[in-house]
């Protein structure tokens, strides 16, 4: 069963400095949320805890040329050189997500993969609906880790730093929190044998090499995305 059946999955290079080819099987949520960003017209957004190999790249394509998309993380080794396909500015920022400081207030944040990590989730998001002007929208990308499956058993993650593996769970609740109107929630599950890049990515994440026929079901990725007035 080749890999093309089950998940085609992407591959961004992250930039000349990094030399890293990065595989995000998760595209398909990416590819939701760039259309989201494009049904809102959105002409400035920031990534928060947009990280070395995150989708700032691929939110800087979706938005309109003379846009400006700011991202933003904590560690400055992060950034990529240039954001080459993308012809909107990217302007990185050096700053903490509680104590977020946008030049001004944006059409939407992004934020994925940040706040599973975050001992004070709803903290963070507080910090990131401050930036949103009214009318604007918070999207949010957290998976359900303990739903991933190597063959029937189930997918712990291998890092110290998370705090909540499954925060994908509270996202709801969170934008709720806010106040957030019109909350969508999607969800994404890709899924592949132990040789595709599904089991690749898998591996890299747990550090437990899956045997190539196996079938793998990555952790769910939530996307919600709220209406913030
Ligand atoms: C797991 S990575 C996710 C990166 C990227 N968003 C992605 O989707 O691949 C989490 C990123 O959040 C950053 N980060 C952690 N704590 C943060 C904080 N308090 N404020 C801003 N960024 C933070 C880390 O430096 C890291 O780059």
């Amino acid at each position: 069963m080749e890999d093309r059946h089950l998940i085609p999955t992407k591959s961004t290079s992250v930039g000349p400095n990094l030399h890293t080819e990065v595989v995000d099987p998760y595209y398909r949520a990416t590819s939701q949320l760039t259309s989201l960003l494009a049904s809102f017209e959105a002409n400035t957004a920031a990534d928060v805890g947009c990280g070395y190999a995150g989708i700032t790249e691929d939110i800087a394509i979706a938005l309109p040329p003379k846009a400006t998309l700011y991202a933003v993380d904590t560690d400055p080794e992060v950034f990529p050189a240039s954001y080459k396909p993308a012809s909107c500015q990217v302007i990185e920022l050096v700053q903490d997500v509680y104590q977020l400081e946008l030049p001004t207030q944006v059409d939407a944040i992004i934020s994925r993969f940040l706040l599973l990590d975050l001992a004070d989730p709803l903290a963070a998001v507080t910090a990131m609906r401050r930036w949103i002007r009214p009318g604007g929208r918070l999207l949010l990308l957290e998976p359900i880790t303990t739903t991933g499956r190597i063959g029937t058993r189930a997918i712990a993650s291998a890092s110290d730093e998370i705090v909540d593996q499954d925060i994908g769970l509270r996202l709801y609740d969170l934008l709720a929190a806010l106040g957030a109107e019109e909350i969508t929630i999607d969800a994404f599950t890709p899924v592949g044998l132990g040789a595709s890049l599904a089991g690749r990515y898998l591996g890299a994440m747990t550090g437990v090499d899956p045997a190539p026929s196996t079938f793998i079901s990555l952790p769910t990725l939530v996307l919600a995305c709220g209406h913030i007035q």
